[in-house]
């Protein structure tokens, strides 16, 4: 019989979160600083003990299903959602963790393909539901690690360690800001009165990852030109201001503009930090209006769409901050809204943007949840 959630008694569950991010976009994959938080939005996995070495892997949400021989010697993404599950238990066996087959269900509440990271939350969850169903001790940095490898290699996404790392190690009520090098972080508590609204602006732009690369590819143009400078430069993590000042104009204007977004993206989340130690929430949102405004025009990985529903949150009452979230071109805006304000501000968001677009949005008022566990 296949695990399944209306049948607990035959399975273990575990779930990982989606995730937002407040602040510190496109900043991980240049070693620098993030501020994302979890969602209370789930992927659910399900897992029974097989006695042979086959992965089972129905999922929910696509009524279909999949069969992975762990053994098999040369394994290859399929271009299929069960790549994300398939890629880590490959990466966690490339390690040593020797993974029991298992029949393992896949459902998901996190809504694909709204910048939300449904993918690392199906990652997280089948990572953490492998190695629980072999009696593996969890660590959670690894896990974190190995589930952002599963993507980058098996899958093809050269995504940064943010997403993966959120969904592992998230703690309720707090946004965590990470230092994407180090791997060190804190807990920072997020104020009881304030909700994560997420503006769901429905589209999703074909330019998305290749443009993902592209940018990626400007980022390490820039660190070879500042390292034949400088001592010392491993990523635009270590390029101050000043330098980009002094030296900037030996860059071509889009690199130039491209580092110039992630350096003072990189300033603004250890501001950011303090103005959330100190409850400042008017600063945390300035700092969230300039990101946006970085990420629209030195960055270029906005949109019209997202444009339309920033601009129309904040001239919302009770808007602390509004700002477009995870990779761009599409996808959603995350928008710090006084509790009691919810109710209006989703109100005037969505006939403006559907009056402004013709879409009608999706709004999804969310806290800020803890990482990946068993339930
Ligand atoms: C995507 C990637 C992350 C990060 C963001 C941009 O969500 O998966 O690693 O790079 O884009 O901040």
């Amino acid at each position: 019989m296949t695990p399944s959630f209306e049948e607990p008694r035959f399975a273990r569950i575990y779930r990982a979160p989606g995730r937002v991010n407040l602040i510190g976009e496109h900043t991980d994959y240049n070693d620098g600083f993030v501020m994302p938080a979890a969602i209370d939005l789930f992927t659910y996995a399900a897992i029974r003990p097989r006695d042979d070495r086959a992965l089972f892997i129905p999922s929910e949400n696509f009524s279909e299903s999949v069969e992975f021989d762990l053994n098999q010697p040369d394994p290859r993404a399929r271009g299929h959602w069960s790549d994300y599950v398939c890629g880590v238990a490959v990466m966690l066996e490339r390690v040593g963790y020797k993974l029991r087959g298992a029949d393992l269900t896949i459902r998901s509440d996190v809504p694909i393909g709204a910048g939300l990271s449904s993918s690392a939350a199906i990652e997280v969850a089948a990572g953490f539901a492998l190695l629980d169903n072999s009696s593996f001790e969890i660590d959670r940095v690894e896990l974190a690690t190995l589930c952002q490898k599963a993507e980058n290699e098996f899958v093809g996404m050269r995504c940064g360690i943010m997403d993966q790392f959120i969904s592992c190690n998230a703690q309720a009520g707090t946004a965590l800001m990470l230092d994407c090098r180090s791997l060190d972080f804190n807990l920072l508590s997020l104020p009881e009165d304030v909700r994560l609204v997420i503006c769901n602006t429905m589209v999703k732009h074909e330019l998305g990852s290749s443009e993902y690369n592209t940018r990626r590819a400007e980022c390490e143009a820039g660190v070879r030109y500042f390292a034949t400078l400088l001592p010392n430069i491993r990523a635009l993590r270590d390029v101050s201001i000043e330098d980009l000042d002094r030296f900037g104009a030996g860059l071509n204007e889009v690199v130039y503009k491209r580092c110039r977004h992630v350096i003072t993206e990189n300033a603004r989340v250890a501001e950011a930090a303090s103005a959330l130690e100190q409850n400042d929430l008017t600063r945390f949102g300035e700092l969230m209006a300039e990101s946006h405004r970085s990420l629209r025009d030195d960055y270029e990985v906005s949109c019209a769409e997202l444009n339309i529903m920033v601009d129309l949150a904040a001239s919302v009452e009770g808007v602390h901050g509004a700002r477009m979230t995870g990779g761009g071109f599409g996808g959603s805006t995350i928008n710090l809204v006084k509790t009691e304000r919810v109710p209006e501000f989703k109100q005037i968001v969505a006939t403006g943007y559907q009056e402004a677009t013709g879409i009608s949005p999706e709004i999804l008022v969310c806290a800020a949840a803890a990482g990946a566990t068993r339930i």
